[in-house]
């Protein structure tokens, strides 16, 4: 199985489609693609089978399809049905804005998809619109109904911004209770694209962790593998919170995941900036060797920890990675 020099282990696998987004989050892409229209193209299907089939075999078990946003590739459907089908895949996961969910879920589930992460950043039309650049929450909250009415994991990302959003967590805490969802709430984190904006609206989680406990949530205990974020239960709610924290002082130490951008480029860390190209490695199966012994190489050199503390960070945005 994989494992770094600090014995964490790595069964989990964040694959970013596209690097393009159509939509213009504030803390993400304000200004939209405009850096990074034209960049190189996607992995093809080819090379994402060469690529999945060699970190499977290394023991990665689960692989979320991300951006960007995965709903722009037009064979997203296809790409669904042939990473489920590889072997040892035992979950695949979609992290979507949802532009799509409303016409493609149920092709979505039986394609195969095990679990879908929708983002949500505010249960209010406007304030949606204000937030991400599109008008277009009444069809996201369509697609979110059909979502939670097929036998699957549904979870809403939130990232809660001081100021702008941070009033709803009521509002995003009754939908929990009503409905079986994971909701997850999500720091903002500093990215070198979103300095001013960090500064304005960084929301620390730990209060609400804190307002958690007192109102009858429990911490649910986490499993070798259940990563970062921290989850609580209560029982008048169907749904589960999550809290997504990453200065808090476990965060790197539970990391189970690696990124591969859609570009081919192992990614160490959401925060680090080594990153090491894989792609002239993925162009045949019988390339696998190889590349399995470059993942393995590299993955040695990840680091204990990010120094978000140190106020040290290099990823641009979280589109090329999908967060
Ligand atoms: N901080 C926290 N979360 C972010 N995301 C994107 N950029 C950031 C950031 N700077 C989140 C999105 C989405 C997930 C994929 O990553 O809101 O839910
Ligand atoms: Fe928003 Fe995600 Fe698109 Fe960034 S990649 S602008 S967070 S929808």
């Amino acid at each position: 199985m994989l494992a770094d020099s600090f014995n964490r282990r790595f069964s989990y696998l964040r694959l970013s489609l596209t690097s393009l987004c159509n939509f213009r989050c504030q803390y993400c892409l304000p200004n939209g693609n405009v850096f990074l229209a034209g960049c190189k193209s996607p992995l093809t299907q080819d090379e994402i089978v060469n690529l999945l089939v060699a970190f499977a075999e290394l023991g990665i078990v689960k692989v979320r399809l991300t951006g960007g946003e995965p709903a722009l590739r037009s064979d997203l459907i296809d790409l669904i049905r042939t990473v489920s089908q590889i072997d040892g895949i035992k979950k695949t996961a979609l992290t979507t804005n949802g532009f799509r969910l409303k016409r493609d879920v149920f092709d979505y589930r039986q394609a195969g998809l095990n679990c879908i992460n929708l983002s949500v950043d505010s249960l209010n039309r406007k304030r949606f619109a204000q937030i991400t650049g599109q008008d277009r929450f009444c069809e996201l909250m369509d697609g979110l109904e059909k979502a939670l009415a097929l036998d699957w994991e549904v979870k809403i990302n939130t990232v809660l911004l001081k100021g702008i959003n941070d009033d709803e967590l009521e509002a995003f805490l009754d939908f929990a209770k009503s409905n079986s969802v994971g909701l997850r709430f999500i720091e903002l984190m500093p990215t070198k694209d979103n300095p001013r904006f960090f500064a304005e609206h960084h929301f620390d989680l730990r209060g609400l962790r804190n307002r958690l406990l007192a109102n009858g949530w429990t911490a649910r205990a986490n499993t070798a593998d259940s990563g970062p974020a921290e989850n609580f239960v209560h029982s008048n709610f169907r749904g589960t919170v999550g809290l997504i924290r990453p200065y808090s002082t476990d965060f790197c130490g539970s990391c189970n995941r690696l990124r591969v951008s859609s570009v081919g480029e192992l990614k160490l860390c959401l925060f680090g900036e080594k990153n090491y190209s894989l792609r002239s490695l993925l162009q045949a199966p019988s390339q696998k060797e190889e590349l399995q012994e470059t993942i393995c190489r590299m993955l040695r050199l990840k680091a204990p920890a990010h120094q978000l503390h140190e106020g040290i960070y290099e990823t641009r945005n979280f589109a090329t990675i999908g967060g």
